[in-house]
């Protein structure tokens, strides 16, 4: 059922991008200017990933076996079928009053109310689909219809929604958060931000205060203050593009910061070089994994291992090979061999190489199938309870904050939210904006 995750993590995006639009149109109501090149931006994901990708997938495979397996569904598939087909014409109609009021044709106000007709369909028909067409689905679907939708679903190579998409959607996703208004960065909203309540009373291991940081005139982040304390698990999360790799790079020394500053263990590091932080035990798994494909698994692993003293190396590596097994039986291949999923636990092998006293972790579940992603949250568990000290950075924020102890929402640059991980979970904005609930 890999294709169930696909399209809720979909729905997911939808929700946060129309909870976003909502607001902005409610900003609009107030007096707040209109901003065409973010609307643009949204109509264009909309129209390209949601109206000509996720929409037919979702008729051609998974909504035409559910009709054949279940008589209760005609009526439902049938309604959300004409939503499919209505929606490429209220896009278009929605985009004519975007360029109406644009032009100053059309009051901003009358704008406002036809986003907020259009996400109210839009978020009607997500809740359909996840309340009532996919448990149906789970129930009445016989294992080779799920054989089916899932190939549909996982082709990489599929023009319309393999790799190449995938990174489009990501270019486009990106462009949508940093053309968002600042008022309301993509989702929750700030009301004031409340306080972690239990937090272990260990001391303070990184302790990250007004951390600015730019790429050209784009400040990535507006004044960040994070602290991780000895043995916390602490996670954070956000939509593409809030800042959240930045800000790992800024920790770990190889992205400047423009203002604010880093103390790790009570030392100021804010000027140290990446390596003499490395040393300092400071280890990071990077987005997208970024092993060395033509390199042995093994050599890998000993580049993950440069700061250390040589006697331990062949030691610490026989402790990596017993936490992932499958490294060790391809331990003399190249690692370009190696599945994302073996891939993602090389990289994660090769940053425990360096004995990180703060493990940072970028996205470690990114485009690995649903078991492998147990699987990686299953080695930071594991990790977890042996003590180590984990800042983790996930889109997958609900399986993120359930093994966190605290979270922090990031949002075009800014930290919304801070609490601990149940906590979010429990809270109304992250749960509209990032859980799609
Ligand atoms: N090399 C770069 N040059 C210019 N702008 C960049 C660069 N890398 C990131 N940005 C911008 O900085 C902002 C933050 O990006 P960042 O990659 O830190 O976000 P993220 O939260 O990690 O996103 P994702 O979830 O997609 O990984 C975005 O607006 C992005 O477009
Ligand atoms: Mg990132």
């Amino acid at each position: 059922m890999d294709a169930l995750t696909i399209i809720s993590q979909e729905h997911s995006n939808m929700w946060r991008l129309a909870t976003a639009l909502d607001q902005v149109a409610s900003d609009m109501q107030a007096g707040a200017p209109l901003e065409p090149a973010f609307f643009e931006a949204a109509l264009d994901y909309i129209s390209q990933f949601v109206d000509h990708m996720h929409h037919p997938k979702e008729d051609d495979f998974l909504f035409r076996l559910l009709r054949l397996r279940s008589a209760e569904a005609a009526e439902v598939l049938d309604a959300l079928e004409a939503d499919h087909r209505q929606g490429p014409h209220n896009l278009t109609q929605l985009r004519a009053k975007l360029n109406a009021a644009a032009q100053g044709q059309l009051p901003i106000a009358e704008l406002a109310v036809a986003i907020n007709r259009y996400t109210d369909v839009l978020k009607g028909h997500i809740k359909t689909e996840e309340k009532h067409v996919l448990p149906l689905a789970r129930k009445a679907l016989l294992p080779q219809d799920w054989a089916e939708i899932d190939q549909a679903f996982l082709n990489h190579s599929d023009p319309v929604f393999g790799d190449q998409a995938k990174a489009e959607f990501r270019e486009l996703f990106h462009r949508i958060v940093s053309l968002a208004p600042d008022s309301i960065g993509m989702g929750a909203s700030v009301d004031g931000l409340p306080v972690a309540s239990v937090v272990a009373q260990q001391p303070v291991l990184l302790q990250v205060q007004g951390l600015e940081s730019c790429y050209g005139r784009i400040k990535a982040l507006k004044g960040i203050n994070l602290e991780v304390r000895r043995g916390e698990t602490v996670a954070l999360v956000g939509a593409n593009g809030a800042g959240k790799t930045t800000f790992l790079r800024a920790v770990s020394g190889v992205q400047p910061i423009s203002a604010g500053s880093i103390h790790f263990d009570g030392e100021d590091i804010s000027k140290l070089r990446s390596d003499k932080r490395m040393r300092r035990g400071i280890c990071q798994s990077p987005e997208g994994r970024q092993v060395f494909g033509p390199l042995t698994i093994e050599d890998n692993l000993r580049l993950g291992a440069y700061t250390q003293p040589k006697h331990q190396v062949a030691g610490d590596m026989e402790k990596i090979f017993a936490m992932f097994p499958v490294l060790k039986e391809k331990r003399a291949l190249p690692a370009g061999t190696l599945s994302g999923g073996q891939q993602q636990m090389l990289a994660i092998g090769r940053a425990l190489m360096g004995r990180p006293s703060l493990l940072l972790l970028d996205e470690p579940s990114m485009g690995l199938a649903p078991l492998l992603v147990e699987e990686v949250f299953n080695v930071i568990k594991t990790l977890k309870a042996q003590g180590m000290t984990i800042l983790l950075v996930e889109q997958n924020a609900f399986a993120a904050l359930a093994i966190a102890d605290r979270g922090y929402v990031l949002e075009t640059g800014s930290v919304t939210l801070t609490g601990t991980g149940q906590e979010l979970i429990n809270n109304e904005q992250v749960r509209a904006a990032y859980l799609g609930m």
